[in-house]
């Protein structure tokens, strides 16, 4: 039982059907500042400190990987004033939040364009990369500045310089190059599409939808999740 009193199976407590990898779009920021009459900067204030604890969660349930959808290409055209918030909060928190799941034994790993963003921040993303100087069976894949299409046209331009554009040509230019596709798709928000996150890999995703807003969403829902995900049956376009 957890201090909020919800109870949350342990790590120990595994189903069979744990999913390998799980994407993650953390919607509804916005809307859970504005129901509290804040500043939308302070939703996604709360949405990072949210990130720890649910993806913590995740891989003490055993989940080789957690893809979070952070900052979407398409994020550079709001506001300027809001994508300074989330530019700043990324410069803020990035290394301390990235630094404690690496001490929890995950590799941190980035997808997207990094070269929209300042130079300070992209040292950062330098140095937490340098900071995984070790093999880990689980991976925190942080998408900055990550669009899916832009992802399949580099993928298919890398591929070509290579020789020929196959699936797996494809597969290995990707940024998720060496991951397994996500075998779930959590979207926070009460929205009910993908909006440009793992559109190749999610070829074969099992899909989630919450109402909850993404600071509000927690371990128990995302077990929840699970638990229905251990229950669907997958047949990857075959009979059986
Ligand atoms: C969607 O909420 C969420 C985002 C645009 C950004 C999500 C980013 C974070 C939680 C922080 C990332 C930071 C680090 C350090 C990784 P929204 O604003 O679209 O919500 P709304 O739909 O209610 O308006």
């Amino acid at each position: 039982m957890r201090s909020d009193g919800k109870t949350v199976r342990s790590g120990s407590d595994k189903s069979t059907a744990v999913p390998k990898h799980i994407g993650i779009i953390m919607d509804g920021n916005g809307r859970w500042a504005t129901k509290r009459l804040l500043p939308r900067s302070a939703g996604h204030r709360a949405g990072v400190k949210n990130i720890t604890p649910v993806v913590t969660y995740a891989l003490e349930s055993g989940v080789s990987c957690v893809t979070l959808y952070a900052f979407s290409a398409e994020n550079k055209c709001r506001p300027k004033d809001e994508v300074d918030s989330l530019v700043d909060l990324i410069r803020k928190h990035l290394k301390p939040m990235t630094r404690d799941l690496i001490a929890r034994g995950a590799r941190v790993m980035f997808s997207g364009d990094r070269d929209y963003f300042p130079d300070d921040i992209r040292n950062i993303i330098s140095e937490v990369e340098n900071e995984n100087a070790f093999e880990s069976a689980q991976t925190v894949n942080i998408a900055l500045n990550y669009g899916g299409r832009s992802e399949i046209v580099r993928a298919c331009k890398l591929a070509a310089q290579n020789g020929e554009i196959t699936e797996t040509s494809i597969e290995k230019a990707l940024y998720t190059a060496g991951l397994p596709d996500p075998d779930m798709i959590v979207r926070t928000g009460g929205e009910k599409r993908l909006s440009n996150f793992l559109l190749y890999q999610s070829a074969y995703s099992e899909l989630f939808f919450t109402d909850t807003l993404w600071p509000d969403f927690d371990a128990a829902e995302l077990q929840t999740m699970m638990s229905e995900f251990a229950r669907r049956q997958r047949r990857f376009g075959k009979l059986q």
